[in-house]
């Protein structure tokens, strides 16, 4: 039995951390605002739920218990098994595997052959989790992965996982795909779907990935690594204020990582060469008459269920037109700033015509010779030039602090 156990008391500080850190991402988003588009407090969110995932062990049990589900029987590949009933989400208890951790294993001392076979078993199983079940070991360094008998490889540490939605998994599939064909346009779409909230500058983003594949057409496959791919992937996204999605993450960490590992137990190892089979295999079943039945089946209801409610939506729609009913969604804060704006601009405009209008009217009180005085003065002239002049210094006023926001 091997148990894991949560470290005391970390959950305080963990807390407290990201309550600073999540502090700290919204001064940015809130001073810097170039920043925004990198979403700083979403950012933090993310990072703040997934690091709840890998403290809180019964999510690690619960991944152990679908990856040994989905691999049981594998010819290699291995998952301890663990022991729920004496488990909770401070404790994982789970089978002592009793091999070698690859992390003490003196990878040079290896007959090549035996490095070769092991960095082709590792990227076959991982590419397999990624690319068929969506669903990943996003940490495989090699203090996570045990060595047996005849090659058998044990993953564990199931605390960083990644997860793909089916439609990731088919632009992940088209993207390798693209970088085996040298497909440009296939990149290009993948990347510019990738972005979130922007529209990339299409002719200019074609431009960029056109270079990034010209830069790989020299290169073998052998020298093509997926850490430079990722690399210029990202480059690209940020030079054309691109975001990527978040769930993206875990799969660039689990694929450096990876070729990390795979470069160190062969060095002629070739991880996105190894891909190539699997891919096309993938993109060929996708082709399959029983598969394209299928989805055509599922898309032929969707579109039976839109036909079915198509005429209802119309008659609706078109008799909202007729009673000029169709509201349209307005962006009703920056009216309502509008309108405040509007309000502001009108009260200066009255107390000006005001202002004006007691001066003159003030001028031709002045001017006649009837009714109280004060100082020699009519009285009501004088009072009227007081409150010209009180309401010209507001006036003033009011421009001046305006012009300084
Ligand atoms: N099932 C197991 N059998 C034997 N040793 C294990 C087992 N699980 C973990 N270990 C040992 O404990 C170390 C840390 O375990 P791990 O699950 O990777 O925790 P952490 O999340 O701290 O990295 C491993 O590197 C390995 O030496
Ligand atoms: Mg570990």
């Amino acid at each position: 039995m091997a148990v894991k156990v949560k470290r005391p008391g970390i959950d305080a500080v963990i807390a407290a951390d990201l309550r600073i850190l999540n502090h700290i991402a919204q001064l940015i988003e809130s001073e810097i605002p170039e920043s925004r588009r990198y979403h700083p407090v979403q950012m933090v969110q993310y990072f703040a739920r997934s690091l709840a995932k890998e403290t809180d062990l019964s999510h690690e049990l619960r991944y152990m218990q679908r990856f040994a589900r989905l691999y049981d029987g594998h010819g290699f590949l291995h998952i301890p098994k663990v022991f729920p009933a004496y488990s909770n989400r401070q404790i994982l208890v789970q089978a002592y595997i009793d091999d070698t951790l690859l992390k003490n294993i003196a990878i040079d001392a290896l007959p090549p052959d035996t490095g070769r076979a092991l960095a082709t078993h590792l990227t076959d199983a991982l590419l397999s989790m990624i690319l068929q079940q969506g669903f990943f070991h996003a940490d495989p360094h090699p203090g996570n992965i045990f060595i047996g008998h005849e090659g058998r490889i044990t993953l564990i540490d199931f605390g960083l996982v990644g997860q793909l939605s089916p439609s990731r998994r088919q632009e992940i599939i088209t993207l390798i795909n693209a970088l085996i064909e040298r497909d440009q346009f296939a990149m290009q779409f993948v990347l510019s779907n990738w972005a979130q909230d922007q529209l990339p500058d299409e002719d200019m983003l074609g431009a960029d990935v056109l270079e990034m594949m010209m830069n790989y057409e020299n290169m073998s496959m052998k020298d093509l690594r997926i850490s430079q791919v990722i690399n210029d992937i990202t480059q690209i996204t940020r030079t054309h204020g691109l975001t990527l999605p978040p769930d993206l993450v875990m799969l660039f960490k689990c694929l450096i990582t990876l070729d990390g590992v795979v470069k160190r137990l062969d060095g002629n190892f070739e991880l996105v060469g190894h891909a190539k089979p699997i891919v096309q295999n993938i993109l060929q079943q996708r082709l399959k008459p029983r598969t394209l039945w299928r989805h055509g089946k599922i898309q032929a209801q969707l579109l039976a269920q839109v036909a079915d409610q198509f005429p209802q939506n119309l008659l609706r729609l078109s008799r909202r037109l007729q009673k000029g009913q169709l509201g349209i969604n307005l962006d009703i804060a920056r009216l309502e700033q509008l309108n405040n704006q509007l309000d502001k601009i009108t009260n200066r405009l009255t107390m000006g015509i005001v202002t004006a209008a007691l001066i003159i009217g003030s001028s031709i009180v002045m001017n006649i010779n009837a009714g109280p005085k004060m100082f020699g003065l009519p009285f009501f002239g004088l009072i009227g030039y007081l409150l010209a002049f009180a309401n010209s210094l507001w006036v003033i006023w009011s421009i001046w602090r305006s012009g300084k926001h």
